[in-house]
Order: C-alpha cells, then structure tokens, then sequence
C-alpha cells in the first residue's frame, strides 16, 4: 500500500495573506507517514510553493487545460502547473463538472495532460442527492471510474477521490457503511482494470471532512486519505485532520 494522503483544496478562497496558514502548519513534521497537499487557487500555487521550503508539504492546482498551450484564454495547462511548483492537480471535481460541464472524458484527457506533465491527477467522482436516492450510486461511480481514469493511471500518478456531491460543503457526512460500500466497489473497479496496481491507486473520501469526524472516517476500508475542501482553509482544522490520519496508521 501506498502512503496516505490528506489533500487540501481551497477552491476560490485565499490570497497572499492566507499563506500564513501554511507556515502555519508545522503538523508536517509531526506527520511523517502521511502525505499531504494542499491546492490553492492558481494564483498562489507559485508563492505557495515558495512559501513552504523545505516543509514537506506538495503544492496542487485545481484544475489544468488537457492542452499544453495554446489559444484557451483564462485556461492554465498541466505543464504550467509543474512550472510554477505544483506536484499534483485536481481533475474532475463536481465543483467543475458542473459550473464548467466538464464530461468524464474531458476529465479523462485533463488527468492524461497532468501524468505527461509529471503531476499526479487526483481525479473526482460522487454521486449526487438524487441519484443516491435512486439507488443508482455504484453504477454512476462505477461508470465515473472506468470513463474518467486514463489507460496509463498508476499508483503514482493517479489518486481517486469519492465526493457525494451532497456532502460537499453541507456538513452532511455519508455513514461508514456508505463509504465502506463506496470505496470497496472503487477498489474493485480498479483491481479489474488496472491489475498490480490497483491497490497502491489511493482512494480519498472527501465531503464534510472535519476534525470531529476525520477519525472515524480515516477507519473505514479501503478509505486511503481525504479530500478537504472547507476546513483545509484554516490550519486549526486542517492539522488536527491530518494528526487523525497519522494516528491512524
Ligand atoms: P468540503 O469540500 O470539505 O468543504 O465539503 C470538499 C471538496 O469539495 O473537495
């Protein structure tokens, strides 16, 4: 098994001053079995990068162009993120799904960018309140899985993160037992597909994360880390989640 992995995203918050939560966050050190990301918007992921030195702290982006350059006004390519200092990128969040329309396979062919530009693509799928509701959850992930992960996916180019879109800045968490079914039909999916390297693909959970309920989430099988979108902002609730994580191991 691969190391665990808290990866942060701060979507369109911060600016200079936050970069203060950041050196904020001596937790690296007192972590050091787990990984730990954090994806800023564009505009930090440079200073970001800078800003954290020798901490062993990767920089993400949030999303890239499947292009490496070219006539996209507004857009930033994969390779422009490895420039500016990032490690990692966002691909496929629900967020971007559904403000951009973006498909599975223009999520496919962003991860593909990320992994020629030498990012690991952490790419997101979920199911939404309805569909839940239908009982149409692991046949929407499912199907998410196999038409949004490149060929090429590795265990260290690739981590997948499982967002209910209904728990995505909600406060509303899915119970273990949803998480456990979840990440266990993921894990499935990808033995099928990617043989040897299925069991090193991390697979975060990501939803409504908090220091109360990090522990008990970070329990479940096959549940590899987390994706954190609001309590990542502040470092008094990001290192309390990644000290969670570590105890864990
Ligand atoms: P949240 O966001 O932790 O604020 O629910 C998670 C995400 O969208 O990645």
């Amino acid at each position: 098994m691969g190391r665990k992995l808290v990866a942060g995203n701060w979507k369109m918050n911060g600016t200079n001053a936050d970069l203060k939560e950041i050196e904020a966050l001596g937790i690296a050190w007192a972590a050091p079995r787990v990984d730990i990301v954090i994806c800023p918007p564009a505009t930090l992921v440079s200073r970001m990068a800078f800003a954290l030195g020798g901490q062993p702290i990767r920089v993400g982006g949030q999303d890239c162009h499947a292009e490496e350059s070219g006539a996209h006004t507004g857009d930033i390519s994969a390779e422009m993120l490895k420039d500016a200092g990032a490690r990692y990128v966002i691909v496929g969040h629900s967020e971007r799904r559904a403000d951009h329309h973006e498909t599975d396979e223009m999520v496919r062919a962003k991860a593909e960018a990320a992994h020629k530009a030498g990012l690991t693509a952490i790419i997101c799928l979920g199911e939404s309140l309805e569909q839940r509701e239908a009982g149409e959850t692991l046949d929407v992930v499912g199907r998410q899985l196999a038409a949004s992960l490149p060929d090429g996916a590795t265990a260290s180019n690739t981590v997948v993160a499982y967002e209910p879109i209904w728990a995505i800045g909600t406060g509303k968490v899915p119970s273990v037992e949803q998480i456990a079914e979840v990440h266990g039909a993921l894990r499935a999916g990808l033995a099928e597909r990617f043989a040897g390297e299925a069991d090193g693909i991390r697979l975060l959970y990501g939803g409504s994360v908090k220091p109360d309920n990090a522990a008990e989430i970070f329990g479940v099988e096959n549940v590899d880390g987390a994706l954190v979108g609001g309590a990542s902002l502040k470092s008094t609730d990001f290192s309390p989640i990644v000290s969670a994580l570590e105890s864990s191991l």
